[in-house]
Formats: C-alpha cells, sequence, structure tokens
C-alpha cells in the first residue's frame, strides 16, 4: 500500500469490510442491486436447472475488484438452496488441497473460488475432469508402485471468480458455461445500494446525500459502502447522527475524495504522468516506479476506473492522460 496508508478508495477487500460487507451482503437476486443484465441472464439458467433438477452450470465472473463477486456467489447458492464452499486460487497450494474440498462437497453445491487466476497450472489440470465428468484422478504412491486412482464426485458448481479473465488459461476459460462480467455500478444503482446499507446501519441518510456518496465510489459498492462508514462517524461526531447533503460533503472533502471518486494515488498518478511525461505515452512500469506501487497493482485496481471514465488510455505504445484528465487536474491541454 502506497506511503503505508490504506486507501479510501480501494476496490479490494480489508479485514474491516469483511466484517460489514458480511452484515450488507443480500441474500437473493431480488435484494442485489444494479447488474441487470448479469441478474437476467442468471435467474433464467437457475429456474432451467432448477426445473431439470440439476446442478447448475459453471460460472466465471469476471470484472474489478469489489464488485460483488463473492456476494453473488453466495446468492446464486441460495437461490440454487444448496451449500457453498468458499476458497481461493493461492490457497489451493497441491491437489490434495483441492481434493479434500471437492470430495466434501453435497450434489449440488457450489465450489467458489476467487482469484482463480492464480490457481496453479498443476491443479488447473485436476481441475479438468472434475468439472466436466465429476471425477478426480489422482496418482496415489511413488516411483514404480504410483497408481492413478478415480474418484467419483457428486455434480456440483464450480463458481470461479478473477478480476483478470486474460490471465485465465484457454483450456480452463472454456470449460466455464455461463462467463459473466460484472461492469462498475451506474449512480443510481450505488444510490440505492447505499440507502439500503443506511436502513440496514440504522442511520438516517437523504438522497442527496447517498448520491453523493455514490458519486464518488468509483462505481463500486464496497467503496460506497466503506465511505459510508466513515461518513456515518462523522455525522455521529460533528452533527446529530443524521446524514444530510452537507454533512455527507463536508466529511468526504476531509476524506480527500474529489467530485469524480479520485483520490491521491490518481492524482499522483495522472498528475504525475501530465508533468513528468507530458502525458505520456508512457510504460505501466515507468508509471508503477514513479508511484512506488506495483505494475500489476495499477493494472487490476487503479487503472481499470480511469480508463472507464475516459481519464486514461491504453495503447500498445504505453499509457496516455487524456483531454479530460489535463481538464480536471486545470492543466492545458497541449494542442499539437
Ligand atoms: N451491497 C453491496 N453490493 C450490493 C448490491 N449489489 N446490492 C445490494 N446490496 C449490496
Amino acid at each position: 500500500m502506497a506511503d503505508g496508508v490504506e486507501r479510501v478508495l480501494s476496490g479490494e477487500v480489508s479485514q474491516f469490510d469483511e466484517r460489514f460487507e458480511q452484515s450488507l451482503r443480500p441474500q437473493f437476486l431480488h435484494q442485489y442491486i444494479g447488474q441487470e443484465k448479469v441478474k437476467d441472464n442468471l435467474s433464467i439458467f437457475i429456474e432451467a436447472a432448477k426445473g431439470r433438477s440439476e446442478s447448475l452450470d459453471h460460472v466465471l465472473l469476471y470484472g474489478p475488484p469489489g464488485l460483488g463477486k463473492t456476494t453473488l456467489a453466495t446468492v446464486i447458492a441460495n437461490e440454487m438452496d444448496v451449500n457453498v464452499r468458499m476458497t481461493s486460487g493461492p490457497a489451493i497450494e497441491r491437489a490434495g488441497d483441492l481434493a479434500a474440498v471437492v470430495s466434501s462437497l453435497e450434489p449440488g453445491d457450489v465450489l467458489f473460488i476467487d482469484e482463480i487466476h492464480r490457481l496453479n497450472r498443476a491443479i488447473e489440470e485436476v481441475l479438468y475432469p472434475a468439472m466436466e465428468d465429476f471425477c478426480l484422478d489422482i496418482i496415489v504412491g511413488t516411483g514404480p508402485s504410483a497408481r492413478s486412482i478415480r474418484l467419483d464426485l457428486p455434480p456440483f458448481t464450480l463458481i470461479g471468480a478473477t478480476t483478470r479473465a486474460g490471465s485465465l488459461s484457454a483450456p480452463l476459460r472454456d470449460r466455464f458455461g455461463v462467463p459473466l462480467r460484472l461492469e462498475y455500478y451506474d449512480v443510481n444503482p450505488l444510490t440505492e445500494i447505499v440507502i439500503r446499507s443506511a436502513g440496514l446501519f440504522d442511520v438516517e441518510i437523504d438522497e442527496q446525500a447517498a448520491g453523493e456518496i455514490a458519486r464518488r465510489s468509483r462505481g463500486t459498492p464496497r467503496i460506497a459502502n466503506r465511505l459510508l462508514r466513515r461518513v456515518r462517524d462523522f455525522a455521529q461526531v460533528k452533527g446529530n447522527g443524521q446524514i444530510t447533503a452537507g454533512i455527507a460533503a463536508e466529511a468526504l472533502e476531509l476524506l480527500q475524495v474529489d467530485s469524480h471518486g479520485l483520490d491521491y494515488i490518481d492524482h499522483k498518478l495522472l498528475t504525475g504522468m501530465i508533468e513528468r511525461f507530458r502525458g505520456g505515452p508512457v510504460g505501466i512500469d515507468t508509471i508503477a516506479a514513479s508511484i512506488g506501487e506495483e505494475s500489476v497493482t495499477i493494472e487490476d485496481v487503479y487503472e481499470p476506473y480511469l480508463l472507464q471514465i475516459g481519464f486514461l488510455q491504453r495503447t500498445p505504445r504505453g499509457r496516455i492522460a487524456t483531454r479530460m484528465a489535463y481538464e480536471h487536474f486545470g492543466y492545458n491541454y497541449p494542442e499539437e
């Protein structure tokens, strides 16, 4: 984390978010706000699978962090009325770890693998027959006495989540019958989410205040809920606990989150490009070095939103700060 400070606008989950997210998480599709296309698709596939008394086809959820991939996995399991087992790519170190998890599943259960792009290739190979034929080929013993035994598994649904669908191997990607891309949320659904969360926290909030929080949350519910908690603190200490538009604006000012939801890291990244590299094109590694972050963190966490709002462009020669970025930070755009 740059400067050792927890970034209030990071889409990535922190241990504090986790506790709160649990209490805010929608349990069923009708409670899940936004991602209409994803919900429309899912509700049909779920109804069809239930109608045939089959397990749901394997689902791949991809998109930037904080958009609700884990939440959606829980919702899918609840809608299918099955259990969900949660693990992650890096947690499965050996084939035996995978075997232990899948052999504990009951028919129809959901196995959720977060960060599935970080699964090692040897384990992917074990996963293929598990996904396709619901069986595991396990090598027991070593040397000349080694042999392969086949374990039958109950039919189950694998839900894989990743921030980088491009890093998944093609054979793994192809084995998901239902690939679903989560998009950044528009301000309206995000406002609804803030109002819903405030209701669950039992704090009063007016619609304008919720909208202000939503606008500065980079299209990301996890960030909206985090900002809501900070604004709630502010309202409690500086006001009477009620979140009004005035209180929200003051609190967000204090948090140094600007009107587009950009924070000091975004500022540093973009103004650095403008001042030191004449707006680019500049390579991702150079940008990373100049702000003291890793290239993959920039690619996965900071850059997607800046691309989405048109402040940054990706070209074969490197990244370019756009006219909108220049104008947002008060620089004159160099006309060629
Ligand atoms: N909390 C976080 N994400 C949500 C969503 N998509 N719908 C409702 N509540 C949420």
